[in-house]
């Protein structure tokens, strides 16, 4: 298996943020000077991949603007000799190719993917969600990757939650593992704590195979009344192995308001520009 399109579904309501969501994308807001969906679609680029199809909202391909050159701007940084911002800013044009898809109505996640369908065709694909934002030693879609062709299945992203964290996840049911690869043998959407099968959660990054699309597309509103992805990924299970990798690494909940101000935190003291005095400021507001 060869991995080399991603999906990244940036068509949610993002209500969780509003009032900032309420006229740009939440994927628009910025991890420090840098809008999420950017720091995704590095991600991607850095696991090899170029080939990006975004589902967006109706109208709101102002996701996509961001990686469309923005002539003025650039001629002006280039006439005050601004040459590294200039940089940094034609980067973004180049990094890799899009296409926008749109999911007509917020029928959920499920769905969202299912509109992908023409665009992968037959081919294995990524799947990344930007509400999940990623620091890891090496990318997350990157070690996905390796554990996908490594054993020629689909695999998804796990991690450890706290049990009181179980409600907000897709939590699976594993064979016992030794390593951080895990044959799945069953997964729930969002299950009560008292219901779950275990406490590894999948996260918004999984390596796919096109059979997922005919499973969308005979699903049934599952939890939330959505077509829920995890329901297809149960169905998937049952014809073929498919696996779960604890991936090593942080991850960010960045639609949730403390997984946010998280993120800005983690990413700032990592920030060579930033570290020293973001960590000053810090102690002297836990000392205070
Ligand atoms: C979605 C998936 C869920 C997964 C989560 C990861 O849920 O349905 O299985 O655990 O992403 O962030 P959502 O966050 O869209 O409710």
């Amino acid at each position: 298996m060869i991995v080399t399109k991603a999906v990244i579904v940036a068509a949610g309501l993002g209500t969780r943020m509003l009032p900032a969501s309420k006229v740009i994308p939440k994927e628009i807001l910025p991890v420090i000077d840098t809008p999420a969906i950017q720091v995704v679609v590095e991600e991607a680029v850095a696991s090899g991949i170029r080939d990006i199809y975004v589902v967006v909202a109706p109208g709101r391909t102002i996701v996509l603007d961001h990686f469309k050159p923005a002539i003025e701007l650039e001629a002006m940084l280039e006439e005050r000799g601004k040459l590294e911002i200039l940089e940094s800013v034609r980067r973004i044009n180049t990094i890799a190719q899009f296409t926008a898809v749109e999911q007509a109505k917020p029928l959920g996640l499920g769905h969202a993917v299912l509109q992908a369908r023409d665009v992968i065709g037959a081919e294995p694909f990524a799947l990344m969600l930007p509400d999940d934002i990623f620091d890891c030693p090496r990318p997350c879609l990157a070690q996905l990757i390796e554990a996908a062709e490594a054993n020629d299945a689909p695999v998804v992203a796990l991690l450890q939650v706290a049990r009181s964290e179980i409600p907000k996840y897709g939590i699976v049911e594993t064979k016992p593992s030794r390593s951080r690869l895990y044959e799945l043998t069953g997964m729930v959407e969002k299950p009560a704590i008292d219901k779950a099968p275990s406490d590894l959660a999948i996260m918004g990054r999984y390596v796919l195979t096109p059979e997922i699309f005919d499973l969308l597309a005979t699903a049934k509103p599952g939890a939330g009344g959505e077509i829920q992805l995890t329901d297809a990924l149960m169905a998937l299970a049952r014809r073929r192995k498919l696996y779960g990798y604890r991936f090593e690494g942080v991850r960010y909940d960045f639609g949730d308001k403390v997984g946010f101000i998280a993120a800005q935190v983690g990413f700032g003291l990592k920030r060579p520009d930033l570290a020293d005095r973001l960590r000053a400021y810090l102690q002297t507001l836990l000392a205070s």
